[in-house]
């Protein structure tokens, strides 16, 4: 497995393999890497002749007052686990060499971004396209997959990809999840013992409105009442948001009568957590 640290050693590299006529598959991460990154590698590693993780804390994709500073790192373990997963290359930049000085550029979309969580974090998604957007030329991937834990994220990479001409096949992975349902992430490493026995209430909320619904529920109002009921009886919570939404446009459902993402945004403490799924 090599391990590549600038851009330029990156873009050799992958220039290389596609003199070779090998297929590359990629998967962009910000690292301290759990079962769901490694599900989207195993995902990855049949499709392909050589399988590439990047970790990069991207630092403009986080709002002023958000955990840059303190997102969790182990790039020892991340890198036992990659190698484990087959991958053959790991792309290490330093800030830098992603935003060299005088960097000025930021791909925006129109559209997705208004909903969800783009409603409460105004600078993510901006930073996470142009990021993906440069990654993307870096590694110059035949195939990239990204988690349906952030459907938004996937979504707007599917646009971006479209829109801005990307010769590249988006993938989605599905949720992993820890036994009691709550969906892995690495700020789940944030939550206190307490913390993380509330946490467990997105995911059962989840299961709630299936209920509902099976039970012949129509009115997204009424269901995401029940919700926050129901996570706000679970301590230290605070809702962000409970939505039902078109799974394609992400624009808010009134009425469940067809497939609805339903999606929800929860602090817990002071750690948000996201989690979402398919319904109706
Ligand atoms: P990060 O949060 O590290 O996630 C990397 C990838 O892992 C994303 O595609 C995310 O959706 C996926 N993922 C996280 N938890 C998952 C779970 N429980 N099950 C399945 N997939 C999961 O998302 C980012 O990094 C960044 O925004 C990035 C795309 C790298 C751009 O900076």
């Amino acid at each position: 497995m090599e391990i590549l640290k600038t851009k330029p050693q990156m873009q050799h590299w992958s220039k290389q393999k596609k003199r070779e006529s090998k297929t590359i598959c990629f998967v962009p991460t910000m690292g301290y890497l759990h079962k769901g990154h490694t599900s989207l590698l195993d995902k990855g590693k049949p499709l392909c002749d050589e399988l590439v993780l990047s970790i990069f804390v991207n630092p403009t994709q986080f709002g002023p007052k958000e955990d840059l500073d303190a997102y969790p790192s182990d790039i020892e373990n991340d890198l036992a686990l990659a190698k484990k997963a087959g991958v053959t290359a790991v792309f290490l930049p330093n800030k830098e060499s992603i935003y060299p000085k005088n960097f000025q550029t930021q791909i925006n979309l129109q559209h997705l971004p208004q909903f969800l969580c783009g409603k409460f974090r105004p600078v993510h998604f901006g930073g996470v396209a142009t990021v993906v957007a440069k990654l993307f030329n870096i590694v110059m991937p035949d195939i990239a997959i990204f988690g349906q834990k952030d459907y938004q994220q996937l979504q707007i990479i599917r646009q971006l990809t479209l829109d801005l001409d990307f010769d590249i096949k988006i993938l989605g992975g599905q949720i992993i999840r820890e036994q009691d349902g709550l969906a892995m992430s690495s700020r789940n490493a944030y939550l206190t013992d307490k913390q993380r026995a509330s946490a467990i209430c997105l995911s059962k909320a989840l299961n709630l409105a299936k209920e509902l619904v099976v039970k012949g529920e129509k009115k997204a109002a009424l269901i995401q009442k029940e919700l926050q009921d129901f996570i706000h009886a679970h301590s230290e919570t605070a809702v962000e948001y409970i939505s039902f939404c078109d799974p394609a446009t992400l624009e808010k459902v009134e009425q469940i009568d067809a497939q609805v993402l339903l999606a929800l945004a929860v602090k817990v403490g002071a750690t948000r957590l996201i989690d979402n799924s398919l319904i109706g």
